[in-house]
């Protein structure tokens, strides 16, 4: 029988895979520590849980609207309003299960076969397989170190088509840590304008923010460009929620209303319970965020610190998210007994096997030459894994 050529294309998500055999090898007894996770190590602040449960002993358990409730709908007009400037009316927002599912209605409403989006490298992997999902064609521009791998107007324009349909930015970024400045995002605002091209802007980094930068919506600067971004958000980094499964999008009605049909059919509404969960998250004392962040930024401090002092590797320092992106070039040609270490997925093969260490290679996320480490695990391990890190390159020819 021949099975969807589309999706016989799409490949599986290998940080999950990473993720897993790491989860596996601690089962196993085995001292690994997984430097893998795209999520906050810790759990669930006490008074959204709260919500769930309330709501759960309240009978909030059946069918609600496809696209959300509509207190939550309006909690989220209200953030979006007071946190980034941008007024929304709630039939503007569709709640989805989690933001991966808000990209994934995002691209299937704007998108005919063979329409082109542009995405910069490093970027996280999946947008590049929903894209394909949704029958549009991924248009990779690789950007660089120097200009702290954000993508430049030039890129954009070396790569602008007469297909060209969209252009994703997230920021602050999976897997960099960078965020684009204002005056970067009026840029690409301006040149999306005047090519008629739509704006994805994954913001769902946005509150895990360091030191002096400021978290811009690209969608903010004036109607015409609001009028053609897609504003992709959500609870699961934010707020410890990634096992809840709530993210949304905010755009023009029309998009938004295509979205909802579609996820009308496709899953209907999100959890009933996990949406009045994410109602107490946005809605409720954001206190929870900042004690999370001032965590994350000792974290930040501590490995950006101890990388810069190892040999053969570097990385910029992430101004937000919870990733060091890592440059392995020096390390790659360099051997391992008699292994060649060719990339960073052969480098990530043997650092598992030696020293038990799990990180990400970047191959998938448009980087054969990195890595990614996530500091959304404890200080401990992260002292125990940079420790074992350094070891393995000091053994390197
Ligand atoms: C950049 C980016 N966008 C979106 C998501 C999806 O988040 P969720 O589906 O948990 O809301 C992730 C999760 O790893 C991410 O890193």
């Amino acid at each position: 029988m021949k099975l969807s050529t589309k999706a016989l294309d799409i490949k599986p998500s290998s940080t999950l895979a990473i993720t897993a055999k790491a989860k596996q090898m601690k089962a196993d007894n085995i001292d690994v520590v997984g430097f893998g996770a795209g999520e906050p190590d810790f759990d669930t602040p006490d008074h959204i849980k709260q919500a769930a449960i309330d709501a759960m002993n309240d009978g909030f358990t059946k069918y609600t609207p496809a696209s959300g409730i509509l207190p939550l709908k309006e909690a989220i007009c209200k953030k979006l309003e007071e946190d980034n400037n941008l007024l929304y009316k709630p039939n503007q927002i569709v709640v989805s299960n989690g933001a991966k599912h808000s990209l994934t209605n995002t691209f299937m409403a704007i998108l005919n076969p063979g329409d082109e989006v542009i995405i910069p490298a490093p970027f996280w992997l999946s947008y590049v397989q929903m894209v394909k999902i949704a029958d549009g064609v991924p248009v990779i521009i690789k950007t660089s170190k120097e200009n702290n791998y954000k993508a430049t107007i030039e890129d954009l324009k070396g790569a602008l088509t007469n297909k060209t349909k969209a252009i994703l930015i997230n920021s602050p970024s999976n897997p960099t840590g960078m965020i684009y400045s204002k005056d970067e995002l009026k840029m690409i605002a301006d040149f999306a304008v005047e090519n008629d091209l739509f704006v994805i802007s994954d913001e769902i980094y946005e509150k895990l923010i360091y030191g002096e930068q400021e978290h811009v919506s690209i969608a903010s600067f004036n109607q015409d460009i609001y009028d053609r971004t897609i504003v992709i958000n959500g609870v699961s980094k934010s707020y410890a929620m990634t096992g809840w499964r709530i993210g949304y999008a905010a755009a023009p009605a029309e998009i938004a209303k295509l979205m909802g049909n579609m996820q009308s059919h496709a899953s209907s509404n999100p959890n009933s319970l996990a949406q009045k969960a994410a109602l107490a998250a946005i809605d409720g004392s954001q206190e929870c965020v900042e004690e999370m962040k001032i965590e994350f930024d000792k974290r930040r401090n501590y490995m950006y610190d101890r990388i810069s002092k190892m040999p053969y590797i570097s990385a910029i320092k992430p101004q937000g998210a919870f990733y060091v992106f890592v440059d392995l070039q020096d390390v790659i040609g360099k051997k391992f007994n008699d292994e060649v270490i060719e990339d960073a997925n052969i480098f990530a093969k043997i650092l598992l096997d030696v020293e038990k260490v799990a990180v990400v290679p970047c191959t998938d996320f448009g980087f054969n030459t990195h890595f990614r480490l996530s500091y959304a695990i404890s200080m401990e391990s992260i002292e125990k894994g940079l420790d074992r890190i350094e070891k393995f390159l000091n053994t390197l020819e």
